[in-house]
């Protein structure tokens, strides 16, 4: 395990207290917290119950900064350095089948975002690197080696930057002259690019940031195959709760409890339909997703962009029936 730098910031958890209430605690439960971070959800569970908590969390600073909670609720709460999409084989590989709830709490902490040697930020530059596991390419190897047209694609899809195309230009021509190894470097030359954004007053780098830190750590194949662990690792009636930062994590989110709730339309009038409720194998709760207080955005302005989705694992019987209530 690698050592740990001492953060002075706190990840303040998002949400905590709607998805305790979502997953319903219960004495002798067991739930999953899929993405650790600070341990705010893992503790808020475990205070609410004398359950039991399995956490997981890529990050290896993260797991090693957590040995002290899991010192101060043993034995009730077990941590594993490791993916969400692996939760089934990891929850197998500790003897366990299923658990009565899994949290989910997307994107990074605060822990990662503040630490300039993380390359998450531009706010004080660092190492261009982004990696959440600290292990494989970095950002800077995508960006100082991946083509064009991929990085265009990949700013254009994850960061939504209409400007996409122009700044995986100016990253290929920068980079010809010298290698983009820092996060200032890099915010520069996607500020070049843009130019001005006119009324929206957030840094023009930060599309362009987000996108590549959700291809550096594929958090969208994660989150789909999260999201399909978790519906096989729920034991019936167990809560699924997903806390998401930007659409295209609410949306993929919203189509998959959709779609397993039996509520996708077929594609059109003429093509045989989907799986109806017939297969469903979750229940929709949250048709539309919780959003935080408005005292929680003013004390936590992170929580703005916060979405919670709920959906409750049915029993065999239920989906045959229809997955009603
Ligand atoms: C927003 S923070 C979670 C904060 C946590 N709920 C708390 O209250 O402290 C997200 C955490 O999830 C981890 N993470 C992100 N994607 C992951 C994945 N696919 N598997 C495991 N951990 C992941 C990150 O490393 C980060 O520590």
């Amino acid at each position: 395990m690698s050592a740990v730098r001492p953060s002075s910031v706190r990840h303040v958890p998002v949400m905590a207290r709607e998805v305790v209430d979502a997953l319903q605690p219960r004495d002798g439960g067991r739930y999953l917290d899929g993405t650790f971070g600070a341990g705010g959800y893992t503790a808020a569970m475990l205070d609410r119950a004398d359950c039991q908590v399995i956490a997981i969390d890529r990050d290896p600073d993260a797991i090693a900064a957590g040995q002290a909670l899991a010192q101060r609720y043993a034995p009730r709460l077990r941590l594993i350095e490791g993916r969400f999409g692996d939760m089934a084989d990891l929850l197998s590989a500790e003897g366990v089948e299923d658990v009565d709830g899994v949290a989910l709490d997307l994107g990074v902490s605060s822990m990662q975002f503040d630490q300039a040697d993380r390359g998450f930020s531009f706010r004080a530059s660092g190492p261009l690197d982004m990696r959440m596991e600290k292990s494989g390419a970095s950002a800077a190897d995508l960006v100082n080696e991946g083509d064009e047209a991929e990085l265009a694609d990949i700013i254009w899809r994850y960061g939504e930057e209409r400007r996409s195309r122009r700044v995986a230009r100016a990253i290929v021509e920068a980079r010809r002259a010298k290698r983009i190894e820092t996060t200032g470097e890099l915010a520069e030359i996607v500020r070049r690019a843009v130019g001005p954004q006119g009324r929206d007053e957030s840094d023009p780098a930060t599309r362009t940031f987000q996108a590549l830190r959700i291809a550096v750590n594929d958090e969208l194949g994660e989150l789909e195959r999260g999201l399909a662990a978790a519906e096989q690792v729920l034991a019936p009636g167990g809560r699924l709760a997903v806390v998401s930062f930007h659409s295209l994590e609410d949306r993929a989110v919203k189509e998959f409890v959709r779609a397993r709730a039996g509520r996708t339309p077929g594609p059109s009038r003429h093509a045989p339909p989907r799986a109806g409720e017939q297969d469903a194998t979750l229940r929709d709760l949250t048709r539309k997703p919780v959003v935080p207080s408005d005292a929680e955005i003013a004390a936590n302005p992170r929580a703005r962009s916060a979405r919670l989705r709920i959906a409750e694992k049915l029993a065999a019987s239920e989906s045959s029936s229809g997955g009603r209530a």
